[in-house]
């Protein structure tokens, strides 16, 4: 038995932080944050549990389900509330969730991570799962730091996955981590994050590009057999420099960056809620999921969208 995606919802902090406000104070002007990176403004506040269970509720309500159908949540975070206990458990209790929960750091591949990991768990016998990718990278950020302030956010969206549809959900995946590069991206308990921007740029489109060839050759298809494009959102020039090598067209890339900024484990959920909203997937659309982030993770997956067969 396979499963399948059957509910999304998204959640944004109601503050809009514009790069004209960073610009007023800080070394730096809306044309460079658009040319580089094409982010023109991010929210910013709440804290990850509340964002998180304000995106999972949405998503059950998308799916028609309550809290109590689901038997487990995964949630995939580098900015949890607290150290101890995991973010997670707070967000399984406010929305009335059984069975387990857990806390997943992955970095910016976090969902992808969580999504493979969610699937795996309903063929070993759960049910319901809800994923979520939930972020305050806001508060982990110097505002005062023109090289990082500028491209983090804060956001949360999740998904519900079903067992029970006819095949499979995932089509390929591939998970990877570099632990030899942690220096290139990393925050200190307490501390900021600091970033070698050019080096994470590049490592960025050499593992994307690298990951996606083997999922997309694992699944059997090529680039043109992919109907929406659903990358990491952490920089339009990674995304455009992928697809120009890939052969993937920019009209079939899901981006809300512009919007979102860079908000790491929610990125992609962010942006497949936002084309699921948007009617830009259909029952039987072949979805590229593919993120890279400190550690360095990455993770890629070739996913079938639609009930498939749940009987639900
Ligand atoms: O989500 C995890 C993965 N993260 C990423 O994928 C991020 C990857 N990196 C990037 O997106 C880009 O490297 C950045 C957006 C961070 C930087 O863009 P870049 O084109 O690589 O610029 P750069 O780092 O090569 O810097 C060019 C110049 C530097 O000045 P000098 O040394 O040439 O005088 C920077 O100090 O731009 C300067 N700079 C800025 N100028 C105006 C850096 N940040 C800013 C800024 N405003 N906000």
């Amino acid at each position: 038995m396979g499963s399948a995606i059957t509910g999304w919802g998204e959640a944004l902090p109601e503050r809009i932080v514009t790069n004209d406000e960073f610009a007023a104070r800080l070394d730096t002007s809306d044309e460079w944050i658009v040319a580089r990176t094409g982010i023109h403004e991010r929210r910013m506040g709440s804290t990850t549990s509340k964002l998180a269970v304000e995106a999972g509720s949405a998503a059950l309500d998308r799916a028609g389900l309550v809290g109590a159908d689901v038997d487990l949540v995964i949630l995939a975070t580098t900015t949890p509330d607290q150290a101890i206990p995991a973010t997670s458990a707070a967000v399984h209790d406010a929305l009335g969730c059984r069975g387990g929960a857990f806390d997943l750091n992955a970095a910016c591949a976090g969902f992808v991570y969580a999504l493979v990991t969610a699937d795996a768990l309903l063929r070993a016998g759960h049910r319901r799962a809800l994923v979520i990718g939930s972020e305050t990278l806001s508060r982990v950020t110097d505002q005062d730091d023109r090289s990082t302030a500028v491209l983090f956010g804060d956001g949360a969206a999740a998904i519900v996955v079903e067992a029970g549809a006819t095949d499979d959900l995932i089509l390929a995946y591939d998970l990877g981590v570099d632990g030899s590069a942690t220096s290139l991206l990393y925050a200190e308990h307490g501390g900021h994050i600091h970033m070698e921007g050019r080096e994470v740029f590049r490592r960025a489109v050499r593992t994307e590009i690298t990951s996606i060839e083997r999922v997309l050759a694992d699944a059997g298809i090529g680039p043109d057999d992919v109907d929406l494009f659903v990358p990491h959102q952490a920089n339009v020039r990674i995304i455009e420099a992928v697809n120009e090598r890939l052969g993937l067209s920019m009209d079939k890339t899901a981006i809300v960056l512009d919007r979102t900024g860079n908000t790491s484990a929610a990125s992609i959920p962010l942006a497949l809620a936002e084309a699921a909203d948007a009617g830009r997937l259909n029952d039987g659309d072949t979805v590229l999921l593919s993120g890279f982030g400190a550690g360095m993770t990455w993770a890629s997956a070739v996913v079938r969208w639609g009930r498939r067969g749940l009987a639900r």
